[in-house]
């Protein structure tokens, strides 16, 4: 083919050509691993202190999987904006704010893998959450059964934030196109309307959100109250025997313990419908050990309750303990304020970067 335009060189040097190695190397090609960068989300809403279903249902979760996933990037946040959809008080939020910090350490974070932050000090969740309202339908949020649940006790009156809340949490979520949520199995219904949410959003402007997959535990994704075992086992339940919090004193844990609930039988064994008290400790036990549930109904196929319960005892408060040491090594450390501002940092940056982009397929402002 003739080359239109370009001027040959009037003289060409003539290139010596090089000498061909005696020996040739072997060619090594370089190994290129694919950076695949994920992305896990969850948080803890800081009302109250944390119980031991936090713990086996998120917190020992999070610490799982941070030790387990090395390509991915860790956010977990405490939920302060998801307390006030309930009247807190100002002090004892802080307190309570603090504290949740202090555990996610406690327990085993590490702040040099995960950014660890709280939720008011990176505004985009919250102007997300309002774009998700914008996304989502009333008819939706009524059907969410923890709405249900809370609003039958709200004397002073019901917040609309309780009713729009599910907004607010799949903000969180797809603010840093999360995979992986690691939750308990009260928040199932949540994450399948922050699916819906971003599905529905992607269908409309064009994919901006991933959507993301729950992670649930195998054991332990519903610890259930020590008193009346076919609940949930909850911070704010009127009974202070029906749930054990991660900073009760190690005595009380036991004796909490050995008056939980049980049934008259007197075999150990699992059974959901008919013996729903030990199948709930055999369920904590199982979480907190190396033992399967099969396993635990084997070795106490000939004790009684009394004896399972003195063990199981011994189980969670050499869980706790460490816990409890460590929190308050921690909990009026400067360090910990050090860590929340450099996750809040880190947080920011990529919240901001995906609402500028939400934003932009909205058409909001003047963003071209
Ligand atoms: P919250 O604060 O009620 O609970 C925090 C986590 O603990 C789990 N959990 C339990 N797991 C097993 N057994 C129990 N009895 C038990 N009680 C609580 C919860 O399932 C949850 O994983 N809306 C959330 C907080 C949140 C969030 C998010 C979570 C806000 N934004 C984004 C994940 C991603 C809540 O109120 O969780």
């Amino acid at each position: 083919m003739k080359s239109v335009g370009i001027d040959k060189p009037k003289t060409l040097k003539k290139v010596e050509k090089p000498a061909a190695p005696l020996i040739t190397e072997p060619v090594v090609e370089p190994v290129v691993k694919p950076v695949v960068k994920k992305t896990l989300v969850s948080g803890i809403k800081p009302t109250g202190q944390l119980t031991l279903g936090n713990y086996i249902g998120a917190l020992k979760q999070f610490v799982m999987l941070q030790d387990e996933l090395e390509d991915t990037e860790f956010f977990i946040f405490i939920a302060d904006l998801h307390a006030i959809t309930t009247p807190q008080d100002r002090q004892e939020l802080k307190k309570n704010i603090r504290s949740v910090a202090a555990l996610y350490i406690a327990c085993g974070l590490n702040p040099e893998k995960v950014n660890l932050f709280i939720q008011s000090e990176v505004a985009e969740h919250a102007a997300l959450g309002y774009i998700m309202e914008s996304t989502a339908y009333i008819g939706e949020m009524e059907r969410m059964t923890q709405y249900k649940d809370k609003k039958v006790n709200q004397v002073e009156g019901v917040r609309t934030s309780l009713l729009t809340y599910p907004a607010l949490m799949a903000a969180d979520i797809l603010l840093y196109d999360a995979n992986v949520v690691p939750i308990g199995d009260d928040q199932k219904q949540h994450l399948e309307l922050t699916r819906n949410l971003a599905m529905r959003f992607n269908n409309a402007y064009g994919e901006t959100f991933v959507v993301p997959e729950g992670f649930f535990p195998k054991t332990g994704a519903r610890i259930k109250s020590l008193t009346e075992p076919l609940k949930k086992m909850e911070k704010s339940a009127e009974n202070p025997k029906s749930y054990i919090l991660l900073l009760d004193d190690l005595g009380l844990i036991r004796n909490k313990i050995k008056s939980a609930v049980t049934d008259s039988d007197g075999v150990v064994k699992f059974d959901l419908k008919n013996k729903p008290g030990i199948a709930n400790l055999l369920t904590i036990y199982a979480s907190l050990s190396e033992y399967s549930i099969k396993d635990l109904e084997k070795k106490y196929e000939k004790s009684n309750y009394a004896t399972f319960k003195e063990d199981l005892a011994e189980v969670v408060v050499d869980a706790i303990r460490p816990i409890q040491k460590k929190y308050f090594e921690i909990i009026n450390d400067s360090k910990l304020d050090d860590i929340l501002t450099a996750g809040a940092e880190r947080a920011r940056l990529l919240a901001s970067r995906k609402l500028l982009k939400v934003y932009k397929k909205l058409g909001l402002g003047r963003i071209r």
